[in-house]
């Protein structure tokens, strides 16, 4: 099969151009200009469209096993490809957890049977998500964990933190921290300030995650340690993390869409769906969120979807579960709200959302273009205008803040080992 015309992004290698990609048996067999297509060979004119390394997210949460309603490994998948993604790290927040080998083996077949799509599953870090003991980090490596994360709580124990963190990572396995001081979040619905006050909400007060950011660098230093931390929202985690990278700790960072697209102020009424953990937060913080990705403090967009059924984002915000579907939307919010505004180049944003995850997590045959490598690509249309209709989702959480919304750029295929899935 032959790509013809279209413009490779491949920021591994910093290679902007126009360029033809022949793949065969799944693999990239040859990128140069104007190859000759073989006889019988299928050829795909691309002229106009951008060609990037498959896109990856490295963190969402699926919900099998336990969760059905709100998403099956199946419709998580679907939803992740419809979205432009060749690769996916599912949490361990499920039931049972993914907190050991015969959970993650299941996962694992499951996603196999339904695609080829990466699947690099994120164990837990204690067992049951429960704070207190730590996993069998060599059986669930030897099983194929990505890396170890509670993401959805915190681990609260630093004593046990930094003996998990010395642990994993002399297995050269990374810890990924849901970061949030539990006693200060409080039981809060959304951030604490004007809008949690107009609304009568319980609110999440910003130094509920920098609190918890602080304390765990300084565990990192002590350890020296390497640790990435999940789903950054507020001005002061990405000045703590940015002071923390010039000091040179070996620490990374993502933020998901909804911190850089949304903030308190588009909470109006008691509207669950912007209900989410971390919860949106201030112009000021969503402008750090911004810089910090500018200035390379925030290495990773990641989605953070996290699906529920619609009846249960339906009920009183005060009840309803936190957490956003990401998938299909976030190619289309990185590009609207980052790329066409002049905030981060192309290849700035492709880079966030292809190679660092790759080079966090150390995964083969992602994030790349390369001659030799699976051919795992995304082919973007940059400048195709499209309404959000999530009531066509292919996850089952057909609800969403971005509903209605008009953005500009998204995937138009998903090829995963060589083969396209057409979307749009
Ligand atoms: O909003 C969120 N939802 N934040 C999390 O950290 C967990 C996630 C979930 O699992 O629903």
């Amino acid at each position: 099969m032959l790509l013809k015309n279209g413009k490779i992004v491949n920021p591994k290698n910093n290679f902007e151009d126009i360029s033809d990609i022949r793949i065969e048996n799944g693999k990239i067999k040859e990128i140069s200009e104007n190859l000759a297509p073989y006889t019988d060979e299928e050829t795909i004119n691309l002229t106009g469209k951008i060609i990037v390394p498959g896109l990856i997210d490295m963190h969402c949460h699926l919900r099998e096993p336990g969760f059905n309603e709100k998403e099956t490994i199946k419709t998580g998948i679907a939803s992740a490809i419809n979205g432009g993604y060749t690769a996916i790290c599912p949490m361990a927040n499920t039931n049972p957890q993914v907190d050991n080998a015969a959970t993650l083996n299941y996962v694992i077949s499951k996603a196999k049977e339904v695609s080829e799509i990466g699947f690099y599953p994120i164990c837990a870090v204690t067992r049951g998500l429960e704070g207190e003991k730590i996993v069998n980090v060599s059986e669930l490596l030897s099983n194929g964990a990505a890396a170890f994360s509670d993401d959805g709580k915190p681990v609260e124990n630093m004593y046990l933190l930094k003996e998990a963190l010395k642990y994993i990572n002399s297995h050269n396995s990374l810890i990924i921290s849901h970061s949030e001081d539990s006693s200060l979040a409080h039981g809060g619905v959304i951030n604490e300030g004007k809008v949690s006050t107009r609304l009568g909400l319980k609110g999440i007060p910003d130094i509920t995650e920098s609190l918890a950011v602080a304390r765990e660098l300084e565990v990192v230093r002590s350890t020296n340690g390497r640790y990435h931390f999940a789903h950054i929202s507020t001005k002061r985690s990405v000045e703590l993390i940015r002071q923390a990278k010039k000091e040179g700790l070996n620490v990374t960072c993502e933020t998901a869409p909804h911190y850089f697209s949304l903030t308190e102020d588009d909470i109006i009424d008691y509207d669950a769906k912007y209900k989410v953990n971390p919860p949106l937060r201030t112009k000021t913080d969503l402008e750090a969120v911004i810089k910090g990705l500018q200035d390379g403090t925030i290495d990773v967009i990641a989605t953070d979807h996290a699906p529920h059924t619609v009846h249960e984002k339906q009920l009183p915000v005060q009840n309803a579960p936190m957490g956003i579907a990401g998938f299909e939307t976030a190619l289309g919010l990185t590009l609207t709200y980052l790329v066409h505004t002049g905030k981060l180049t192309l290849k700035e944003a492709i880079k966030k959302l292809t190679s660092a995850p790759s080079d966090i997590l150390n995964l083969e045959n992602q994030g790349n273009i390369k001659e030799g490598a699976e051919a795992n690509l995304t082919v973007i249309d940059l400048n195709e205008e499209w309404i959000v209709d999530a009531s066509m989702f292919k996850s089952k959480c057909r609800i969403s803040p971005f509903d209605k919304y008009k953005l500009k750029g998204r995937a138009k295929m998903t090829i995963i080992k060589g083969k396209i899935i057409n979307i749009g």
